[in-house]
């Protein structure tokens, strides 16, 4: 289906899905978020980056990766000529686990239909999972980042890019933050090899259970 036809049916069905995380209870971060956290960025976004989950910026505003690491991330975008309006951008977790703490595993256990739901409805062709959490919920892997980035991972009719997490380049300094070139640069090349898979074979995306 092509993205245009059902642009308008997606905004929608995402706004709907907005309203319920919104209104979500199902776990105790639920209790000391200030905002849901959603997610931010185009429905028809052709790729979706997944955070961890809002820190304090984020909690504040209501909206994914504001602060350093978003600017960060902003830059990063900038550097592959794409800019946030272009992508789709979420989380693991849509409510702030208070003091920045990682998120525990029944929280995610409650969290991730929502974000099943973003990525079935958006239907990116690449998912950038950043960091550990995000990594380790899409591909079901045990390994860290540090040995699963530097490569394109096929998932469900899409392709995964697992790269760090935008903080840890902050605090990692200059070698994190070139891995993480060398990783936009495959988003890049992802990219416009799946443009051209689309116009010799356009397949049907699938409706599976992603995770
Ligand atoms: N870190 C995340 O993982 N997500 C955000 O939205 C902000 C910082």
């Amino acid at each position: 289906m092509a993205k245009d036809d059902r642009g308008h049916v997606t905004d929608e069905a995402l706004r709907e899905l907005g309203e319920r995380a919104r209104q979500c209870t199902a776990c105790r971060l639920a209790e000391t978020r200030t905002n849901v956290v959603f997610g931010d960025g185009s429905p028809e976004a052709r790729v979706m980056f997944v955070g961890e989950g809002p820190g304090r910026n984020e909690d504040l505003q209501g909206i994914p990766f504001v602060g350093a690491a978003g600017q960060l991330l902003n830059r990063l975008l900038g550097e592959i000529d794409m800019r946030r309006d272009d992508v789709y951008i979420a989380n693991v977790v849509k409510c702030r686990p208070p003091g920045n703490r990682d998120p525990r595993p029944d929280e995610i256990a409650s969290c991730k239909g929502f974000l099943a739901d973003q990525i079935r409805l958006i239907d990116p062709d690449v998912v950038v999972t950043l960091g550990n959490f995000a990594t380790k919920l899409l591909l079901k892997q045990e390994m860290g980042i540090t040995r699963l980035r530097g490569h394109a991972y096929p998932w469900w009719n899409r392709t995964i890019v697992p790269t760090f997490h935008p903080a840890a380049a902050l605090r990692g300094g200059q070698s994190v933050l070139d891995k993480m070139r060398e990783d936009f640069s495959l988003i890049e090349s992802v990219l416009s090899d799946t443009a051209d898979i689309e116009e010799s074979e356009a397949p049907e995306p699938e409706q599976m259970g992603l995770f």
